[in-house]
């Protein structure tokens, strides 16, 4: 039987209304990973996601106990004990449910001084390799081999601090390093490390547990090794990207929206490039207003950065609101090789793309039609649904597994604001 996997979203409905935005995605699981080191720690705000799941899957693989709780506020919180840790390897099937599966090499090393793990999985954004976090590793004392299926790590003596400069700043890689550092001996200096406020979640979460980490203002990132975690009970940062697809769900269907528990700041990159497209913001401290009642405008020409910089992962929501804008509008993906598959599922929609490389110039049109498209990764997908907000008919929007990983009640949240989205799992 053919498992149905699909929104079917009617557009041209105005969005109306408020928003929570959930906890961060790329926050909670590096926290997953290092939570591993502690004895016991509640995670609020935890976002209930399947790359959150799968992360959970992992910690119960290796002795983790967990169990989901909902707060006063109606929030999850996550607990995990990791007293009884008892295995320190990752099956293939769980390393292939995301990427972020490689972030758990760190803090298992940490633990239990060996790891055996596979390659991880995740979105096919082109290429995805993960000798960063291995030459890394190597430098803490890891001995690594690598047998094109399999990787067989230990630590023949000590993990022990080091001074490592990274080639590119890979949020990933800069995770690892910082959770296996935690407990290795000696200091650690990461320069040229990744900024991204997932970084500085992750060093509050362990700070919090008892580790010495010091972010300095240019990035550099300075752990001080210590013997052992304790446990603590702490928040994620919400999640910026969700932030940004709700806001170009509006831009794309008009209306008017308010973002609860946000954090504008988490921003700063992509807010003027919507104000420039035309959209009213209102800018608070944890809330954020977006109001778009005209037409919207192009912007010359966007390029995504390393934080600060204009994210990777807010480049397909924001370019389904370009198909909307008047003009043209040059979109250069400088992170990842692959990222613009989505932008083909835009054109069965009436869009006017081309892309080719690193490069895509989207042409505005005055309206998109429903098609039916498929789901090609996580943000491509969110983008997918933010077009068929503003498309004229029915839009079948297929795989939408894709959309799961990174997005709590998507179609729940935008029907509240007046979507009509129809969700068959
Ligand atoms: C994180 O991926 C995010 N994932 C991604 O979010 C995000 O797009 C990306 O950072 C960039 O911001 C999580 O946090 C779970 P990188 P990560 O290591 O850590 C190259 C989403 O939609 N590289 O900074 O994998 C790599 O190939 C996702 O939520 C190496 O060459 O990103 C890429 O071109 C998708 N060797 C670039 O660096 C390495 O060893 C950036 O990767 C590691 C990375």
């Amino acid at each position: 039987m053919m498992e149905t996997n699909r929104y079917i979203v009617d557009g041209l409905h105005r969005l109306d209304g408020e928003v929570w935005v959930h906890g961060a995605k790329n926050a909670a699981l590096p926290i997953l990973a290092a939570s591993l080191l502690c004895d016991e720690c509640e995670i609020e705000n935890c976002p209930d996601l399947s790359d959150v799941h799968a992360a959970e899957n992992i910690l119960k693989h290796l002795g983790c106990k967990t169990l989901w709780e909902t707060d006063m506020n109606g929030k999850k919180v996550l607990s995990i004990k990791s007293t009884g840790v008892s295995a320190c390897d990752i099956p293939d099937n769980l390393m292939r449910e995301m990427r972020s599966s490689i972030v758990f090499l760190g803090a298992i090393i940490a633990q239990c001084k060996k790891a055996t793990i596979s390659y991880p999985g995740g979105c096919e954004l082109g290429p995805r390799p993960i000798d960063i976090h291995l030459s890394s590793l190597r430098k803490l004392g890891v001995e690594i081999q690598e047998d094109g299926e399999c990787l067989e790590c230990s630590v023949p003596q000590k993990l022990h601090g080091a001074e490592i400069t990274l080639p590119f700043p890979s949020v990933g890689a800069t995770e690892n390093i910082m959770i296996a550092a935690t407990l290795a001996e000696g200091e650690t200096v990461i320069r040229n490390a990744a900024r991204e406020p997932e970084i500085l979640d992750l060093a509050g979460f362990l700070n919090a547990c008892g580790a010495k980490i010091k972010i300095l203002s240019d990035g550099t990132v300075a752990i001080h090794g210590v013997n052992h975690l304790t446990g603590c009970r702490y928040r994620v940062i919400p999640d910026r990207i969700v932030a940004v697809t709700y806001l170009c769900c509006c831009a794309a269907a008009k209306g008017e929206i308010l973002l609860k528990g946000t954090k504008p700041e988490h921003l700063s990159a992509v807010l003027p490039v919507l104000e420039e497209m035309g959209c009213k913001l209102k800018i608070g401290r944890e809330e954020l207003q977006i109001c778009c009642n005209t037409p919207l405008q192009s912007v010359s020409s966007i390029s995504t950065m390393p934080y600060p910089g204009f994210p990777t992962d807010a480049l397909a929501p924001v370019m389904a609101a370009a198909c909307f804008a008047h003009g043209s509008t040059v979109f250069i993906e400088n992170i990842f090789q692959d990222r613009f598959k989505h932008a083909w599922e835009l054109c069965r929609m009436g869009a006017d793309i081309q892309a080719e490389g690193r490069i895509a110039v989207v042409r505005g049109v005055e309206c998109l039609h429903g098609a039916r498209v498929r789901c090609t990764d996580l943000r491509g997908g969110a983008a997918l649904v933010a077009a068929a907000l503003g498309a004229r008919g029915k839009t079948v929007i297929e795989d939408i597994r894709h959309v799961l990983r990174g997005y709590e009640k998507l179609d729940k949240t935008l029907n509240s604001l007046g979507a009509s989205i129809i969700c068959e799992l």
